[in-house]
């Protein structure tokens, strides 16, 4: 079982993510849409995504068969995916890191991001799920962000996330787990979580089974599992 990949190719739209958006109603899983510059190109939290020249801007449609309760793994799913490709780019692996949830880091600074948007039917089951990457491959938009320096194809990250996917759909996140924590970030570094408007100071312990973070806070010196929030290093 691997995702059947039908591949669009665009020299500029505003977002991908949108363009996908407005096809998954009618689309088959594995619909991707490339394209090489984005006018209006979008990061969670309705932040912008600067999509500058020779950086990789692309969104695909999933249909998971897992629930809706599932969802918050995905990205964790996709980041395994993308972190196995960007290293096999890379002279030294070592320097890609993942950041939960869905950050990738070269150097400790975010070379991609992975952007996750989901409909779901009228019963409140998963219709479809359209995922959106960005990865700064040449041009970096701050201080806060690298270029990856390195060669990466589409294909290169399609292969990996079709494998990765699948093995979550068929073995659930128990088999992604290990593999993710293996590229996480250090056990034990601080990191501030914002929930909400709320700044929570702890240190990262990794993820459970259900991919939420385990954080011990440093306020209450409890473990905390978290299921949604921002990440800072
Ligand atoms: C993040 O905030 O880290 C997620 C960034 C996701 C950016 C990608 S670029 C391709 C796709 N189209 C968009 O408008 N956003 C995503």
């Amino acid at each position: 079982m691997s995702i059947q990949w039908s591949i669009e190719e665009y020299e500029a739209v505003p977002s991908t993510q949108d363009l996908v958006k407005q096809k998954a109603a009618s689309s088959d899983e594995g619909l991707v849409v490339r394209a090489f510059q984005q006018t209006d190109g979008r990061g969670r939290h309705g932040r912008e995504w600067v999509s500058q020249d020779g950086n990789l801007f692309f969104s695909f449609l999933l249909r998971p068969q897992s629930g809706v309760e599932t969802i918050g793994q995905l990205g964790l799913v996709i980041g395994t995916a993308l972190g196995a490709a960007l290293k096999n780019a890379l002279d030294d692996p070592s320097r890609l890191s993942l950041k939960w949830p869905n950050d990738i880091l070269l150097d400790g600074k975010k070379c991609a991001g992975i952007l996750i948007e989901t409909e779901l039917s009228n019963s409140g089951a998963l219709e479809w799920v359209v995922v959106g990457v960005g990865i700064n491959v040449k041009a970096a938009p701050d201080e806060q962000a690298i270029a990856l320096g390195a060669d990466v194809s589409l294909d290169q990250i399609l292969e990996q996330v079709s494998a990765f996917y699948t093995q979550w759909q068929t073995q659930g996140f128990a088999a992604i787990q290990p593999l993710w924590l293996d590229m996480a970030h250090s056990k034990g570094a601080p990191v501030t979580v914002k929930l909400g408007n709320q700044l929570i100071e702890g240190l990262f312990e990794g993820v459970d089974e259900q991919g939420a973070l385990l954080l011990q806070d440093s306020g209450t010196d409890e473990l905390r599992t978290i299921t949604a929030g921002d990440v800072y290093v």
